[in-house]
């Protein structure tokens, strides 16, 4: 605490983002990054981006890529708004779209920005308790005072509403913004972006973070109606002119058009989350039907906790969140084969030290 602290500052309580541990020879499931690399022609045009052009500012408007982007969702570039990394189009949207002395609804288990961003701009939120078997409560989510907030799927269960459940929370607060994060989405829930043609308070975000093996790269975008990113596009040309690098743009136009190469690495990771399902379940943990590329995985014989300690000391870095209701569960990035087959092997070790006659 100083004394020089905006009231601002003193009453923030920052997200706490995953360990970025450096060490050679970790293996990293605990920010739900892409085990495979960005398309090769999306790092070809970010090198031929490193040149002379640098010295100018990247374009303010980013029509190109937002065209590309459009091509890709069947909307129009004016249905959409690029924005650096998803949680910068997510604060924006916070800002440009929700009212202090309006509580916004979000799931009671969900991405932990979301009450940070309120905490910022003063949004006040009612968190509303996930189901029994942990998925969103589509009724809970009806009938905001001030708008509504949640990822499909969610985090970190990797839950997915369908989309007929989706469209009924969007249709229930008609006069406010539904904001649909779909940061997971590619990895097997059906996107929104349909419905925003027809609802005028609907915002879908996405990014290139996670299906797109670009979270070093950080973009994200939203799409909905022209008066929705109108409503963005104020709130960003009040904070920086140029939120994207021209690096960033020449990555991800490239990476938005190259679809074949993403099918197949995303076929690859959701392979590999069934493949650890049953995997998992075999070792006696209780396993969320995961949509996204993690898993949420609960194990039966030892604590949640211990096993993540346990299994950092061996190098080994997934999620723990110290919170009611999910503390008995590890939230574990789907990686490569290879990198499963050591987190499993680990696990087996850990769980026999503790357990007699364990697999
Ligand atoms: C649910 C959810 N939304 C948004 C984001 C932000 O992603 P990015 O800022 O990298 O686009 C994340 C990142 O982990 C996430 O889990």
């Amino acid at each position: 605490m100083s004394k020089f602290w905006s009231s601002t500052v003193k009453n923030t309580e920052p997200y706490q983002p995953g360990e970025q541990p450096y060490e050679a020879g970790v293996i990293k499931l605990n920010t739900n990054e892409n085990p495979y690399p960005p398309s090769p022609k999306s790092i070809e045009s970010m090198k031929l981006a490193v040149n002379d052009h640098l010295r100018r500012y990247p374009s303010p408007t980013l029509d190109q890529l937002k065209i590309k982007i459009g091509e890709k969702e069947g909307v129009s570039d004016q249905n959409v708004f690029v924005g650096n990394g998803s949680d910068e189009v997510l604060a924006f949207a916070f800002q440009a779209f929700f009212e202090p002395n309006e509580a916004i609804k979000f799931p009671e288990i969900t991405y932990s920005f979301y009450p940070v961003y309120c905490k910022l701009f003063d949004i006040p939120f009612q968190e509303v308790p996930l189901k029994e078997d942990l998925s969103i409560d589509v009724e809970g989510m009806k009938s905001a005072i001030g708008g509504v907030i949640f990822p499909n799927p969610n985090a970190p269960t990797g839950i997915a509403l369908n989309i007929e459940q989706v469209e009924e929370i969007v249709k229930a607060n008609a006069n406010k913004v539904v904001i649909i994060d779909e940061a997971y989405v590619d990895f097997g829930a059906e996107s929104a972006v349909q419905l925003t043609h027809t609802y005028p308070n609907l915002l879908v975000t996405k990014t290139l973070s996670k299906s797109h093996a670009l979270a070093g790269m950080r973009l994200g975008y939203a799409v909905g109606q022209k008066h929705l990113i109108q409503g963005l596009i104020r709130i960003k040309n009040s904070f920086n002119s140029y939120t994207i690098n021209r690096v960033t743009l020449a990555g991800a136009e490239a990476a938005v058009q190259d679809e074949e190469y993403y099918r197949e690495i995303l076929n690859q990771i959701i392979a590999t989350r069934e493949w650890c399902k049953d995997v998992f379940e075999a070792l006696s943990f209780e396993v969320v039907d995961s949509k996204a590329n993690f898993l949420f995985l609960k194990p039966l014989h030892v604590d949640a906790a211990y096993l993540y300690e346990q299994l950092k000391i061996r190098g080994i870095y997934v999620r723990f969140f110290n919170k009611p209701v999910i503390n008995g569960y590890i939230r574990v990035t789907v990686g490569t084969d290879e990198e499963m087959r050591a987190l499993i092997q680990a696990v087996k070790e850990i769980v026999r030290c503790q357990v007699h006659n364990y697999v």
